[in-house]
Parts: C-alpha cells; sequence; structure tokens
C-alpha cells in the first residue's frame, strides 16, 4: 500500500525530472513553484494562518454571536472590532481620547493635543497641509496594506530613501560639518571598499576562500558596484553626482569637487546610515495614505459605525465576571458607567493596564509587569511658505540623516510642487527625544530650526510658517512611543491565550512592535482565539 504523502511526492519528482529534461531553468523553476517546491514571480510573502471568523459559522451551527467590549481604539482595537463585527459580533469600542487612531496621529489645521504635563498646542497647519505625529510609512508586504485596499483607502508612494537628500555629519569627517548627497557618499563609500576588496583579491588575501572563477566573477562587480578604473582604482566619477548637471551641448556639467582620500572617508562615517535601506521592515517601496496616516481609522471608523466606536471614554477597570466581563469606564459626561459583555479585547498600552482595577490573577500581572511604559520620540511638523528644498535643493521626498540630536529630517511625500509643505523638522528617540520634550513647543522648533540650518541654509529660518511637535511620552493614554515584547517569554506566550474572559490585542503582543502590521496580526490573534473558543464551546 502506499501512503498520502507518498503519492504526491513521487508524482512531483517524476513530472519535474520530465520538465528538466526539456526546459530550461526559468520553466524549471516556475514549474516548481506551482507544485509548491520554489518561490516564484507570482509567490505572495503572505502568513496565511489567519482564518476571519465569517458570520456563517454561527448560522451553520446554530450558536449566536456574542457581545465585545473592545478597550482602545487604536489600529489593534479597531482591527479587532472590525473582524468581530463582520463576523455577526456586537462590538462596543471604548477609546479614551478624543479621536481614534492612536499612535498613528495625524495632525492638521485647527488639531489640539494636551500633554500629560498640561501644556496644549493647536495647529495652525493650513487646510490640505498635514504632519504624521506618529506612523509615517508602510512597507509593501506588511497586511496593512491588505487593509488599505480592503476597506479601499487611497494611498501613495511614501519616499523612505532618496539619493539626493543629504547626511550631515557634524561630528565625525575631515571636514565635519558639510552635508553630502546620500548618491555622492555611497559612490565614495562603495568606491573605496570595491577597491580594497579588489586589491586583497589580487594580494591573494581571498585565496583560501575563492577560486579562480569566483574571483574573475567578484571582480568584475566591484569594477561596476565601486565605479573602479581598470586597474583597479576609485577616483570618483559620474556616480557622486554633479554641482551642475549636464545639459546642453557641449555643456558636459561641471563634477563635484573629490572624492576625499579613503581615510577621510571612512572617518566620515556616512557609511553607517546605508544598511537602513535593506532593512526588512524600512525598505523601498514604501506608501502611506492619501491626506495622512490616521485616515485609515477613519475608514475602519466608517465601516464599524460611529455609533459602536465611544470617544473621550476611559477604561478604569476590566474583571472577569461569574459570566463574561464588567468594564468600568468614565463616559463622556464624566459619570461612571459599566458594560457587562461576554467577552472583552484589550488593546491599551500594556504599561497602563496596570493602574486599572483588574482580577487577571498574578500570572497575568507578572506578565504584563514585564512591559515598561513606551520608550520616548519625538517628531516637530514645520510649515513653510514656500518648498524651498525641492526649488533650490531638488528634493521631492526622502529623509536626510544627520548625527546631531534631532536625528532625522523627513521631506513631504505628498503636495510635489505645491507651493506650501511640511518638512518633519525632528524625529528622534531616547534621551533626544526625552531633551526635546522637556522643552517648551517655541523653544523645541528654535532648537530644530537652528541645526536644520546648518544643512539647509537661511530659508530652513525664514520661510517658516508654523510648527506643531509631538513627545509620544506626554501624549495621554498612550504615554510612550512603542514597548517591545520579549517574545520568546514563557510570559508573553501566556498573555497570548488571555486570561478568563479577557485578550490582549496591540502592537506590543506582537514580534514587530512599532509597526501598524504587528498591530493588526495581534487583533487577528485575539481574535482568533476568542471565536475559536465561541465556537467549541
Ligand atoms: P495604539 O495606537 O497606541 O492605540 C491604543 C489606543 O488605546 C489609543 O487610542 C489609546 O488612547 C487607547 N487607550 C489607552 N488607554 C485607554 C483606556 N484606559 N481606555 C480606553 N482606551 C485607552 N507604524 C507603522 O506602521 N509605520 C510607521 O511608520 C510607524 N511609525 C511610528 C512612529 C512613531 C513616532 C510612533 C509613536 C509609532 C509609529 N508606528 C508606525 C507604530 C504604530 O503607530 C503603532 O504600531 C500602532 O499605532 C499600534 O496600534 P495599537 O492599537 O496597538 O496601539
Ligand atoms: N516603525 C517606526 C518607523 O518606521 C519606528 O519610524
Amino acid at each position: 500500500m502506499v501512503s498520502d504523502d507518498i503519492v504526491p511526492t513521487v508524482s512531483r519528482r517524476h513530472l519535474l525530472q520530465a520538465v528538466g529534461a526539456t526546459s530550461s531553468a526559468g520553466v524549471m523553476f516556475a514549474a516548481m513553484g506551482a507544485l509548491g517546491l520554489a518561490p516564484t514571480a507570482g509567490a505572495q510573502p503572505r502568513n496565511d494562518s489567519w482564518v476571519p471568523p465569517r458570520k456563517s459559522d454561527f448560522n451553520l451551527t446554530g450558536r449566536s454571536a456574542k457581545k465585545v467590549v473592545v478597550v482602545g481604539g487604536g489600529p489593534a482595537g479597531l482591527a479587532s472590532a472590525y473582524e468581530l463585527q463582520k463576523a455577526g459580533y456586537q462590538v462596543t469600542v471604548l477609546e479614551a481620547r478624543h479621536r481614534v487612531g492612536g499612535r498613528t496621529l495625524t495632525i492638521r489645521g485647527g488639531d489640539a493635543e494636551t500633554d500629560t504635563d498640561g501644556r496644549r498646542q493647536v495647529a495652525r497647519f493650513d487646510d490640505g497641509i498635514y504632519m504624521n505625529a506618529g506612523a509615517g510609512r508602510i512597507a509593501q508586504w506588511m497586511v496593512t496594506m491588505d487593509y488599505l485596499r480592503e476597506l479601499g483607502v487611497p494611498y501613495e508612494v511614501f519616499t523612505n530613501a532618496n539619493a539626493d537628500a543629504y547626511i550631515y555629519n557634524e561630528r565625525s569627517g575631515a571636514t565635519p560639518g558639510n552635508p553630502v548627497r546620500y548618491r555622492t557618499a555611497k559612490a565614495d563609500v562603495f568606491g573605496y571598499t570595491s577597491e580594497l576588496l579588489n586589491y586583497a583579491t589580487d594580494q591573494g588575501a581571498l585565496d583560501q576562500k575563492l577560486t579562480a572563477a569566483d574571483k574573475e566573477n567578484l571582480r568584475a562587480f566591484l569594477r561596476s558596484w565601486g565605479s573602479l578604473t581598470s586597474d583597479g582604482r576609485y577616483q570618483g566619477g559620474d556616480n557622486r553626482g554633479y554641482s551642475v548637471y549636464p545639459s546642453a551641448w557641449n555643456e558636459h556639467g561641471t563634477p563635484l569637487p573629490g572624492p576625499g582620500s579613503v581615510a577621510e572617508v571612512l572617518a566620515s562615517k556616512v557609511g553607517q546610515y546605508f544598511p537602513f535601506e535593506i532593512n526588512w521592515e524600512q525598505s523601498m517601496l514604501m506608501f502611506q495614505p492619501k491626506g495622512g496616516m490616521d485616515t485609515i481609522y477613519q475608514y475602519f471608523l466608517k465601516a464599524i459605525g460611529k455609533q459602536n466606536v465611544h470617544l473621550n471614554s476611559p477604561v478604569t477597570g476590566v474583571v472577569n465576571t461569574a459570566d463574561g466581563v464588567r468594564v468600568t469606564y468614565t463616559a463622556a459626561n464624566g459619570k461612571k458607567r459599566q458594560l457587562d459583555a461576554d467577552f472583552a479585547v484589550v488593546s491599551a498600552p500594556a504599561g497602563l493596564m496596570r493602574r486599572w482595577d483588574t482580577n487577571w490573577g498574578s500570572d497575568t500581572d507578572a506578565a504584563l509587569g514585564e512591559f515598561a511604559l513606551g520608550s520616548p520620540a519625538g517628531k516637530i511638523g514645520l510649515q513653510y511658505r514656500s518648498r524651498w528644498w525641492e526649488e533650490d535643493h531638488r528634493i521631492y521626498g526622502g529623509i536626510t540623516e544627520t548625527d546631531m540630536d534631532l536625528a532625522h529630517i523627513w521631506y513631504p511625500s505628498y503636495g510635489y510642487g505645491e507651493r506650501k509643505g511640511l518638512v518633519i523638522g525632528y524625529y528622534n528617540t531616547g534621551a533626544n527625544a526625552r531633551a526635546y520634550g522637556d522643552l517648551t513647543p517655541a523653544a523645541r522648533q528654535r532648537r530644530a530650526v537652528e541645526q536644520g540650518v546648518k544643512i539647509h541654509g537661511d530659508k530652513y529660518r525664514t520661510e517658516l510658517d508654523t510648527s506643531f511637535s509631538i513627545a509620544w511620552h506626554k501624549v495621554p493614554y498612550i504615554e510612550g512611543a512603542w514597548a517591545y515584547p520579549n517574545t520568546s517569554s514563557p510570559r508573553f506566550k501566556q498573555l497570548q491565550q488571555g486570561t478568563g474572559q479577557v485578550y490582549f490585542a496591540g502592537d506590543w503582543m506582537s514580534e514587530i512592535s512599532a509597526w501598524q502590521h504587528g498591530a493588526f496580526w495581534s487583533a487577528r490573534y485575539a481574535v482568533q482565539a476568542l471565536h475559536q473558543r465561541v465556537m467549541t464551546s
């Protein structure tokens, strides 16, 4: 007798042998892909472990849908509510703040925020100008893209890397403080490292590792990657860019001065910024919803129904009862309220739940206790009267990296060619974010502008209209940018099971905190666990 799993294996191998005998490697590879044995161009790098609950699950089994309270109207809370409600659950969302979206906050003209220390800012941005104060970019592989498509949210490219943006290191290098374009920095770093590797290859330093054919292939790559001369030297070239680009007949362009010596290029430490572009989370091409990141949550809100989402309703207690959960909160009118339900999905930041009245047990308390409050992060949005970065610097989107305490400067990936625009003048974390967060909004602006002028010149100050800044560790009901779980901790795994009738969701409950993708997957996980329980009870 032949077992079930051997039959397909044998027949697959025979098929592949037949294909291999007559076809090119490409056809062979495609055939392997069709059989699930190799990736093909059409293969989707997606996680298929998600089986959404459906209305038919209830209809076909005669079970009735349950009542669920969702605590928190950020990405994890709204995605939980959305998926549960699609299947027929009766869902109520309680959100502490005056708006949904949590850390995907988009600031537009007229928006006001008050810090935990009582400092209030009102944004004075023009119509059509916005600042993504929290989340700003989405990688193509993220499940966030699937929700954009499902909900019909319009989106556009977010320029995460731009060869014409700058690197500005004022603390390192032979001539510190000179902004250098990414393309120039890359040409020099790639050029000199190629020259060195080529030299090491010629000197036989790699003979133990490489065959003669390998060495020839490596040399060919280095010549092209590093723009080497035929005798293996780096002497600059077109890839560094021009101070005046080629134009009409006989206008050959004016090459940039340089390159500096290999020692100077290494000392400038510009190469430290390059791994960003191949980072799996930050990979180009990236996307953003049109009009601001929180647009996604307006679409979620519409799908869930505004009447099912209560704003200004901070939860103060979530306790398991004999037959469900009791959630205590302060309603928008200031009155204390209780809501009884079959289940709760709790998606507030882990560090804040310790302040609530709960009876989740010492194991769950200890597991939640492993999460600190989120770490600090800050941003400032600088609205300018003109788009001098496009007109004068020829930078259309992307990011300038610095070793100053402002860290990153983002040029807008929307509104190209319009009259005004908004630059993110700092995006920093840790001690830098705390230092800016300690200042008044006016002082934050002054400090950011003083530094930005060093890279961009006077217009960075003279063209400034207005600004708005955020210190995430001071935003009420959030109090931090992100917290990372120890995903291999048994306590973390225990939290995934929930406690009693309570399930947990939030980016902090995922393998990829600090991304909406993680928040969405945590929501799916919680919804799936809850639904399986309902279907088997
Ligand atoms: P949150 O967004 O924090 O939502 C939790 C909600 O719970 C909040 O609305 C809060 O008000 C509410 N809440 C808290 N306490 C209570 C209570 N007692 N009662 C009721 N409600 C309560 N992600 C990306 O995908 N791309 C990015 O580029 C990106 N950049 C980021 C940059 C910054 C500066 C920050 C801060 C975040 C960034 N993120 C990014 C991460 C993304 O914003 C988060 O992963 C996502 O918002 C997490 O969703 P969440 O629902 O888990 O938590
Ligand atoms: N996910 C956050 C960002 O991309 C940290 O900025």
